[in-house]
């Protein structure tokens, strides 16, 4: 969130908000007011089918459900993941189908509601953290599958932390101006003058996937900005790169496929970070609507797909200490004569990490490394968080900023060293 744009102290910040969700907070309270929903006896639950259940799973996997709703070293689905906001902590919930500290109970419309509307059973409105403002364009059916899905996976009993949020932000009735102010709950209707695939895409992309909950940037009420919608934004501390207009022409169809099926593409590089498990997710999803997300994705800048000139200003001055840091720790990888060495490092020639304006990917990978695709045998780089001082992650990424772009050094450096250093040890 850019509060330097507002020119007004966080406090104030947080006293307008309150204000503004307090008057629409209780009036659309008022006008929303819902009840709870009974819970599902236990006998009454019908069996679980299971082409339904493994179609579910597939939409689980695009919908990254795993992903939040699953802790460090935790179990699948039983929660407790904790996700830092502005306003403080929010811990995911349990939704394995145990009965007391899970979704057990939930009847489907149950479920729905809390897909299409962020209210769960009991009434209480679900913090936006939870990407139901995208969820909402879930179709009856998909929603019926996912439901089924869960329902299939076993019961873990996990009480989850509660949320730690400041106030007002812990007044949960104040979500309701929220949704007055920001959610759209309809229902995505097809474009009869684009591709079937393309359709499927769009729906997709604005529903299940969700890639504008990290692509496009938020207000100061946490919203996505529908007017900068794929604009870029920053995530946890990583920069999500625009997927729409200009910046993202030089993406075609083909390689936004294989990039988000694999993890990987020889023109880009690999996604790291959350990214890189977006990108594990979908490639446990049905090939053809990672395919159809593609088209869409290529569909939001004009389509042309321009390459990237590569840059390499070999001839630049520099330090001998950085040149040496850069021969001695990461040469071997990004200056391989193999087209693609085993670890698929490729030359930092056609990096967009290094002409992005924010250091912050170029510089968490180098501190973090990439190592979500060791099991599927792809990208790895090591973390270098515990080999190189912050003085000499910061010779290397000016570096590599004058050798690969042409873009002007960077500046702050020191602040994102720091925070992707305190970011890799939250994960430890
Ligand atoms: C970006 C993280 C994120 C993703 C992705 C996500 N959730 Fe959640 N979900 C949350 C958080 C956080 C909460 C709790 C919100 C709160 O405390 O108000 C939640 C709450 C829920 C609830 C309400 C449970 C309860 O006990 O109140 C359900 C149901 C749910 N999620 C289902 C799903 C499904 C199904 C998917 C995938 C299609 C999914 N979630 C994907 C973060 C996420
Ligand atoms: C949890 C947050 C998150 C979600 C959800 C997400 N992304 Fe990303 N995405 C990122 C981040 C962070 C990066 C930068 C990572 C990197 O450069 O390695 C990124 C990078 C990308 C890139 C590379 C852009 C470039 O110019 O280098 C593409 C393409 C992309 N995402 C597409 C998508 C699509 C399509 C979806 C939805 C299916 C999606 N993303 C969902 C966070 C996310
Ligand atoms: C064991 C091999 C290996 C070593 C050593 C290594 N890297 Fe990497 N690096 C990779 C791989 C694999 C990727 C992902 C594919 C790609 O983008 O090249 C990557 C990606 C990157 C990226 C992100 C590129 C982008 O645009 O997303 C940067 C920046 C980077 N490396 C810098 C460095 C620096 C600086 C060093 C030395 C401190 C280093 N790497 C050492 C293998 C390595």
């Amino acid at each position: 969130m850019d509060l330097e744009k507002f020119d007004m102290k966080p406090w104030r910040i947080g006293i307008a908000i309150l204000i503004v969700l307090a008057i629409v907070g209780i009036v659309a309270f008022a006008l929303t007011w819902r009840s709870e929903i009974p819970a599902v006896a236990e006998d009454a639950q019908p069996d679980v089918e299971r082409t339904l259940a493994s179609k579910g799973y597939a939409l689980a996997q695009l919908g990254n459900c795993a992903s939040c709703h699953t802790a460090k070293d935790g179990k699948p689905y039983a929660g407790g993941l904790a996700m830092p906001t502005p306003f403080g902590t929010i811990y995911s919930t349990n939704i394995t189908s145990d009965r007391d500290t899970g979704i057990g109970t939930w009847s489907e419309e149950a479920f729905a509601r809390a897909m299409r509307k962020g209210i769960d059973r009991e009434g209480g409105h679900l913090y936006p953290a939870f990407p139901y403002n995208h969820f909402t364009k879930a179709s009856d059916d998909d929603i019926h599958a996912l439901y089924t899905f869960l329902r299939s996976v076993p019961a873990v009993r996990n009480d989850v932390s509660s949320n730690d949020l400041t106030f007002p932000f812990n007044i949960r009735p104040l979500i309701a101006g929220w949704n007055f102010l920001f959610l759209d709950t309809d229902q995505l209707e097809p474009v009869s003058d684009q591709s079937e695939q393309w359709n499927r895409g769009r729906y997709l992309v604005e529903g299940l996937t969700h890639c504008g909950a990290c692509h496009t940037p938020r207000n100061i009420m946490g919203a996505e900005k529908s007017s900068e919608k794929y604009q870029g934004a920053m995530i946890d501390n990583w920069y999500a790169p625009p997927l729409s207009g200009d910046a993202a022409r030089n993406w075609q169809a083909d390689q936004l496929d294989n990039y988000l099926a694999t993890g990987f593409n020889q023109d880009h590089g690999a996604a790291a970070g959350p990214m890189a498990e977006t990108a594990v997710n979908l490639s446990q999803a049905p090939p053809s609507d990672v395919e159809a997300i593609a088209v869409y994705i290529a569909s939001l800048n004009d389509g042309k797909g321009q390459r990237l000139t590569p840059i390499d200003n070999q001839d630049i001055d520099v330090s001998a200490s950085a040149h040496d840091l850069w021969v001695g720790s990461c040469a071997k990888c990004h200056e391989s004569t193999a087209e693609v060495g085993p670890s698929k490092a490729l030359p930092l020639s056609f990096s967009g990490a290094v002409r992005q304006s924010s250091p912050a990917n170029a510089v968490r990978t180098i501190v973090n490394g990439i190592d979500a695709y060791r099991d599927m045998g792809g990208a790895y780089m090591p973390g270098f968080a515990d080999i190189l001082s912050n003085d000499e992650v910061a010779e290397l990424a000016q570096y590599i900023r004058r050798r690969y772009s042409n873009e002007a050094e960077w500046s702050e450096l020191e602040d994102v060293i720091s925070t992707a250093r305190s970011s890799a040890k939250g994960k430890e």
